[in-house]
């Protein structure tokens, strides 16, 4: 196999310390390691470090058998590439929640430069024979860079967010020159057939280009390849780590605070997608509704923080700090809170021994690209007594793990009813369910994920010849 040259914003060194590294800890960062420590390739990213006088560190081979190397940013590429443009831009357009983007031509200035940056750091590690696969919303104009530069290797891209609908994704005032940068990858790559229907309405009604039953984009004057590819995680390693960590310090204190309580858990980064607020506005509601659960269980939020110094992050904050502390206010008792809401992350291990712990997981999204806190949670139950999770409809995860308890996040009425409905849910039926999804994360894990992309990217780069 050739080797794989991965590009990202965020590269992850080893396994990460702590998961208040939301970027490593990240979706992005832990499927990216998997892939890169079975192929010994190259990832190449931002160091995470600011110097006016911006350095660039060279390949460093890893615990895992790959290779990091790394650039610093300038403090104002910084703002202007990842809070401004890539952030406050990019991130709520794709999502979904374009009446959020703030923007400004200097900030797509700035964003594009900071790509051409990445590539020509870049360029001087590249061999012949490599595969390079860019990954996510930073990077959307680098394989055009690439191109211009000469290169001719296979380039991918996988976009890690959902794919909006293409009137909402033309709320993006560069939004033909960024799709016009995609197109110069031989294979784009996303997480659902809903993601890959919009971006074929885009290509078809804001780029007047043509889609072919077999997957061929024309457009721009190009011809790509657009194609699903769910990301995953290693179901089997994590449910390892899921019964190792059960009987963590963590874990033991947690079900000393519970007192034969429920665990109700919710596990997120701090980003107003995740549909944090709407989520507890249920859980009143069911406190409201149900009285008779009261005492019976307690809601754990842990939510980490990334970009917290950006407007939006800084409000939802506020308005998670109100709600939780209206809730507690409303229906605490001397000895039972119900909802305790952590602003801090905790590390990988410990939190899949808190998973398996958990009666019920709440993944409520009101956009999001897969989710793989849902994966982690199923991956991480006990076969004999697996908990019930709680699945939006808009999380990418949803088109595959059907037999979760699917919900409209911002139905608060239906999200309690489904609450009371999980909680009271029977032993079989938790099995049944759980079993079923266990059997499609077990097949469509992270290994395939890689492979099914990397073999689709060799074939869009060579395309076999079929005879007529
Ligand atoms: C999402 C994005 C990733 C990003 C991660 C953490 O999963 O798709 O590209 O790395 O969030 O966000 P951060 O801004 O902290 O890197």
């Amino acid at each position: 196999m050739k080797r794989i040259v991965v590009i990202s914003n965020r590269v992850a060194r080893a396994e990460p310390q702590s998961r208040d590294d939301a970027g490593a800890t990240g979706g992005l960062a832990v499927a990216v390691r998997e892939a890169l420590s079975e192929t010994a390739g190259l990832w190449f990213g931002w160091s995470g470090a600011l110097s006016e006088t911006p350095a660039v560190q060279p390949p460093e081979p890893q615990p895992g058998g790959y290779r990091v190397a790394t650039m610093d940013l300038t403090p104002a590429d910084h703002r202007g590439y990842y809070n401004g443009y890539a952030n406050e831009a990019l991130w709520p357009v794709l999502h979904s929640a374009p009446h959020l983007m703030h923007h400004s031509a200097q900030r797509f200035s700035t964003y594009q430069s900071v790509n051409i940056q990445f590539v020509e750091r870049l360029m001087p590690f590249l061999h012949p024979d490599d595969m390079i696969w860019i990954h996510d919303y930073h990077l959307m104009p680098a394989a055009q860079e690439l191109r211009r530069r000469g290169l001719r290797n296979p380039i991918g891209f996988f976009l890690h967010t959902p794919f909006p609908a293409a009137e909402t994704f033309a709320a993006l005032p560069e939004h033909r020159r960024l799709i016009e940068g995609l197109c110069h990858a031989d294979l784009i790559g996303f997480q659902t057939g809903t993601d890959l229907r919009a971006f074929h309405d885009y290509i078809r009604y804001e780029a007047q280009g043509t889609v072919s039953m077999d997957g061929r984009v024309d457009a721009f004057g190009r011809q790509c390849r657009a194609s699903v590819f769910p990301i995953s995680i290693d179901p089997m390693a994590f449910a390892k780590a899921a019964e190792a960590h059960a009987g963590s310090d963590y874990c033991r204190q947690l079900q000393n605070g519970l007192a034969g309580r429920s665990l109700v858990l919710g596990v997120d980064r701090l980003d107003y997608t995740k549909g944090l607020p709407h989520r507890m506005l249920a859980y009143e509601c069911l406190l409201e509704r149900h009285p008779e659960l009261h005492r019976t269980m307690s809601f754990l939020q842990i939510a980490s923080q990334s970009r917290s110094k950006l407007p939006e992050y800084v409000a939802i904050r506020r308005e998670l700090e109100e709600v939780s502390g209206r809730i507690n206010g409303r229906f605490s008792e001397p000895d039972w809170l119900p909802l305790r809401y952590i602003n801090r992350g905790i590390p990988r291990e410990t939190l899949a021994g808190v998973l398996r712990m958990a009666r019920m997981a709440l993944v409520t999204p009101l956009h999001d690209g897969m989710n793989l806190v849902a994966k982690e949670f199923v991956a991480a139950q006990n076969p004999e007594d697996p908990g019930v999770l709680m699945l939006s409809r808009f999380a990418g995860a949803a088109q595959e793990l059907e037999t979760a308890l699917i919900v409209n996040p911002l139905d608060h009425a239906q999200t309690a009813d489904k609450l009371h409905q999980g909680l009271t849910m029977s032993l079989n039926e938790r099995r049944e369910r759980w079993q079923a999804m266990m059997a499609v994360i077990s097949t469509n894990d992270v290994g395939r994920w890689w492979r099914s992309f990397v073999r689709a990217l060799a074939d869009a780069a060579n395309p076999t010849v079929h005879p007529p």
